[in-house]
């Protein structure tokens, strides 16, 4: 059947998810597959959808495309589309709720506490020493912010609020990786390294200064034991197809999960590609195999 991919949308990641979209829909258009592309923040977009396509490639980022709404819309049409369900969309997208998850099952995850208007920033600070707080339900690092005070802390809350509920996590001091799942399988693994503060948007995007290390530098068995804790965390939250996990690895070399992103970014700055690559994958042939893992 007909395939369209969509993207845009109305979430503060919409310009990368309009990025992401675009580079699948070249890769489509390569490989000689017919496809369009739908932005789903235009109001007829379900319409559309049902009348001429059967099948769709998600390459939404954020809520409202990433958290298991449009996937839920899609089940309704009787749609096929890759990537993971409705569960595992909205469980993902809600980092804080994930991570609950996680320490009910033992996975490491850094220490961490919703922030209210009526939070004790003083006596989070106290016991969490440094922190990093997240709007719960975002990506691409938009609104956050590092603090080690009650009032940078505070600040950092206020900042964080206009994207809806917020969180602080200890912030760990180590290195950070990531590890793209595509069918059923860990890619290899990519080191991050920036001189900024943390890997935050200008280093995800915009930033040439920013490194990529892949082979991460990490020994086999180290790698082995990150793949298989990248796995435990995508298939924890029933995740599909294709999706990446970001992970923090402490000073004393034991590794913490971050969360786990269902529509990874697709861009030229993005790091699955970046993985498949290492795994011998193009990104033409890293396009074909979501679709046809997610649809199969
Ligand atoms: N949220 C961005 C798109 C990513 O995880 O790649
Ligand atoms: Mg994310």
């Amino acid at each position: 059947g007909k395939l369209a991919v969509l993207f845009g949308g109305r979430s503060a990641e919409r310009e990368i998810s309009l990025k992401s979209g675009a580079e699948v829909a070249a890769a489509f258009n390569r490989l000689g597959v017919p496809v369009e592309t739908i932005d789903v923040a235009d109001d007829d977009w379900m319409r559309r959808v049902k009348s001429s396509f059967s099948q769709v490639f998600i390459a939404l980022h954020g809520p409202g495309g990433e958290d298991g709404t449009v996937q839920g819309a899609l089940e309704c049409l009787g749609v096929k589309y890759t990537g993971s369900g409705v569960l595992a969309s909205a469980l993902a997208m809600d980092k804080y709720r994930c991570k609950q998850l996680w320490l009910g099952m033992g996975l490491s995850t850094p220490k961490f506490v919703e922030l209210t208007a009526e939070s004790d920033w003083s006596a989070i600070i106290a016991d969490f020493g440094g922190v990093i707080v997240k709007p719960t339900c975002e990506g691409s690092s938009i609104g956050m912010s590092r603090a080690a005070t009650a009032e940078e802390l505070k600040s950092a809350w206020q900042e964080a609020q206009a994207y809806g509920r917020v969180f602080a996590e200890q912030w760990v001091v180590g290195s950070e990786y990531t590890v793209a799942i595509l069918n059923g399988k860990a890619m290899p693994a990519i080191k991050l390294e920036t001189d900024a503060e943390f890997y935050d948007f200008n280093a995800k995007y915009l930033s040439n200064e920013t490194r990529y290390l892949c082979p991460c530098g990490l020994s086999t068995e180290d790698e082995q034991e990150l793949s298989e804790l990248a796995l435990a965390a995508f298939n924890s939250l029933a995740c599909e197809g294709w999706g990446r996990v970001d992970v923090m690895r402490d000073s004393a070399g034991r590794f913490n999960l971050l969360e786990v992103n269902t529509v990874p970014g697709m861009t030229d700055h993005s790091l699955v590609p970046m993985a498949a690559k290492q795994a011998g994958l193009n990104f033409d042939q890293l396009v074909l195999a979501i679709l046809a893992g997610s649809l199969a």
